[in-house]
């Protein structure tokens, strides 16, 4: 990891409010490139509201949000590889086509499809199961579908959110080995969850919650914030929360 990386993401003082409802609050981000960056947050933080904002969903009401140095759009699509919370897969389709349908979306075309579509499909470990349609498979296949999906055309950025939900512990270590060796080769993989043990993983996090981030940066750093070398992340999570907390008392 370098920590001198250029930014892949950087998000200025965004606001984004669903009706009256403020679900982002003034947020502040920069996510460095070639890193696996976790966003930590309970529900309703707004961790699934920033990953639409990055895949060019949503728009801020304030702020700006800018991917390599572009607006999130449909230009920026191409750059983008989006994983969302929940599945947005045809269920009368097979996985092949499935997959096949979002390397089209994505340009790819003929042999360099074909290619790319089996190799992904091989990866997530559903090479056997490929002819299936998507409803006869369990929660967790269909995640690995949605990885899939999202992965096919080898974009320089990944938007995940919670795409470790639902995997057993075997197919979790597989899914994290698989974001490691993406970052190794330059992708920034951006990963939103609920669980400390992907929070380990990830060279940086944020901890979100009501629409802000509380407090990022390494995940040893974070723990060692607290004062305590002991702390755990969970430990570290909920003294920010209470260091924030007493600051506004
Ligand atoms: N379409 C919507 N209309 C109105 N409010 C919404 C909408 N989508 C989200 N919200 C609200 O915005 C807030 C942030 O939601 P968001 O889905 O971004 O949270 P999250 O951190 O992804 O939560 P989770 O961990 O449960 O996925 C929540 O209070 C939610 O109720
Ligand atoms: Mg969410």
């Amino acid at each position: 990891m370098d920590t001198n990386a250029p930014v892949a993401v950087a998000i200025e003082d965004v606001t984004f409010n669903y009706g009256r409802f403020k679900a982002l609050d003034g947020l502040s981000l920069q996510i460095p490139k070639g890193m696996s960056f976790g966003l930590l947050g309970p529900n309703g933080a707004g961790k699934t509201t920033l990953i639409r904002l990055l895949a060019g969903l949503l728009k801020p009401q304030k702020g700006t949000v800018s991917i390599m140095g572009k607006s999130p759009s449909r230009l920026t699509a191409p750059i983008t590889g989006y994983m969302p919370q929940l599945h947005s897969l045809y269920n009368e389709l097979s996985i092949r086509q499935n997959v096949g349908f979002f390397a089209s979306i994505y340009g790819l075309k003929g042999d360099d499809k074909r290619a790319r579509v089996d190799s992904v499909i091989k990866l997530v470990e559903l090479w056997d199961r490929r002819g299936d349609s998507v409803q006869n498979l369990s929660g967790g296949m269909r995640q690995r579908v949605s990885l899939a999906c999202a992965i096919v055309h080898n974009p320089p950025l990944l938007l995940l959110d919670e795409p470790t939900v639902g995997l057993d512990p075997e197919l979790r270590v597989t899914f994290w080995d698989y974001f490691k060796d993406l970052t190794s080769r330059g992708t920034t993989v951006v990963i939103s969850s609920h669980t400390m043990d992907d929070a380990a993983h990830c060279d940086k996090l944020a901890f979100i919650r009501s629409g802000r981030v509380i407090a990022n940066g390494t995940p040893e750093a974070l723990r060692l914030g607290t004062g305590k070398e002991t702390a755990s992340l969970e430990d570290a999570f909920l003294y920010y929360i209470r260091l924030r907390d007493n600051a506004h008392a």
